[in-house]
């Protein structure tokens, strides 16, 4: 795209594109942008505020097919501008198309699962597995080694283990013992993890090491899918669940940990951005009367679709398998299982921010490449 003509206004640079689109340029914008006021590594070198309100460029020229050339009137800096670039800055710029896709029990049949050995092998595997979790908020790993400590490798693979009260990895082993309720069968209804932390732990991931019962199935459902569903059935309770806050909570001998948010958390632009929820550590609500009937309303509405079938999805873990989640879009849970056998899964918390860099890093070597 070639610059066809430009035009100095008062304040900013209108530029016309041989395909007759035009864009607006502020002259604070465009020398608080300068491509020679920033390192290789495109570190910014210029303060804002070191710029005059008024700043103003002296000249203006198109000093090549694809450059634009600026002086400055205050400080004498010329600013070289790609073409490209002011093509690829204009603003506003246009809504980003995001590769995420809402799911529901449809994908039973075709779930995003790799093997282990691949993904450590193959880069792009790695990539498309990452992706996944990006895509569909989970992945599923198969034939990972049958060792304690190996969910902490994983997490290696794309990022950093988030430390918390329960250690770096905690197990989850539930040989049942049914004088001790911490070890019992009992089923888990969908949930994410510690919703009682600020900030929450964005990725979780389950490896299971021993299976050998009935049942003890783990659960899946997408909780944006659920969010946006309850936004078109039950507008007036998408808007409860996504603005009056509520709070979990979870004490123990060495721990008091409490977080106030709203189930449905929104970004500026309304998209739904965040799910907390979790029965067992919700606290009672204490909102006024009114509020608490239209509420319990709500909640059970939104609860009911997190664990509708029709939105869910179900398997079992065999030794060896592994899942991470999103645990701020995707909810996990179990079936109950019976007393006969043993069963044992670790499970370690991560960060998104790790794992959409070391993805965004293997997509720039694989473009590269190609
Ligand atoms: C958990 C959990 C599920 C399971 O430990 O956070 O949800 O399958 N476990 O035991
Ligand atoms: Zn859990």
């Amino acid at each position: 795209m070639n610059i066809k003509q430009i035009q100095s206004q008062a304040d900013a640079l209108l530029i016309r594109w041989d395909d007759g689109t035009e864009n607006r340029f502020h002259y604070l914008w465009l020398r608080d942008n300068s491509p020679e006021a920033r390192t290789a590594s495109g570190q910014r070198l210029i303060e804002t505020l070191s710029i005059p309100d008024d700043v103003a460029p002296v000249s203006v020229e198109l000093s090549g097919p694809d450059r634009l050339t600026i002086e400055w009137g205050y400080d004498g800096h010329i600013s070289h501008y790609p073409t490209a670039w002011l093509r690829t800055h204009a603003y506003p710029a246009p809504p980003m198309s995001s590769s995420r896709r809402l799911w529901d029990a449809g994908i039973q049949s075709a779930l995003p699962h790799m093997r282990y050995p691949e993904i450590i092998a193959q880069p792009q595997k790695l990539r498309q597995w990452l992706r996944w979790v990006h895509d569909y908020g989970f992945a599923i790993l198969h034939d990972t080694p049958i060792v304690p400590g190996t969910v902490l490798e994983i997490v290696r693979l794309f990022g950093y283990v988030r430390e918390t009260n329960y250690g770096p990895l905690f197990d989850v082993r539930s040989v049942v013992a049914p004088n001790n309720l911490a070890f019992t069968g009992l089923p888990l209804s969908v949930h994410t993890d510690n919703p009682y932390r600020e900030p929450v732990p964005t990725l979780q991931l389950l490896h299971c090491l021993a299976s050998e019962l009935e049942g003890g199935d783990s659960i899946l459902v997408d909780g944006f899918n659920a969010a946006e569903t309850l936004r078109r059935q039950f507008p007036a309770y998408f808007e409860l669940l996504s603005t009056q806050p509520v709070r979990f909570r979870f004490q123990d001998e060495h721990n008091d940990l409490s977080a106030e948010s709203p189930v449905i958390r929104l970004d500026t632009r309304g998209d739904v951005a965040g799910i907390r929820f979790n029965n067992r550590s919700l606290m009672p609500f204490d909102f006024s009367p009114e509020q608490v009937a239209a509420y319990y309303q709500a909640y059970r509405a939104f609860a009911r679709l997190l664990q509708n079938p029709e939105y869910t999805i179900q398997f079992k873990m065999q030794p060896g398998d592994l899942f991470i989640v999103d645990n701020e879009r995707v909810l996990h849970g179990r079936t109950g299982f019976s007393s006969n056998g043993s069963r044992h899964l670790q499970g370690c918390y991560a960060d998104r921010d790790g794992l959409y860099s070391r993805l965004r890093v293997l997509e720039r070597d694989m473009e590269g490449r190609g």
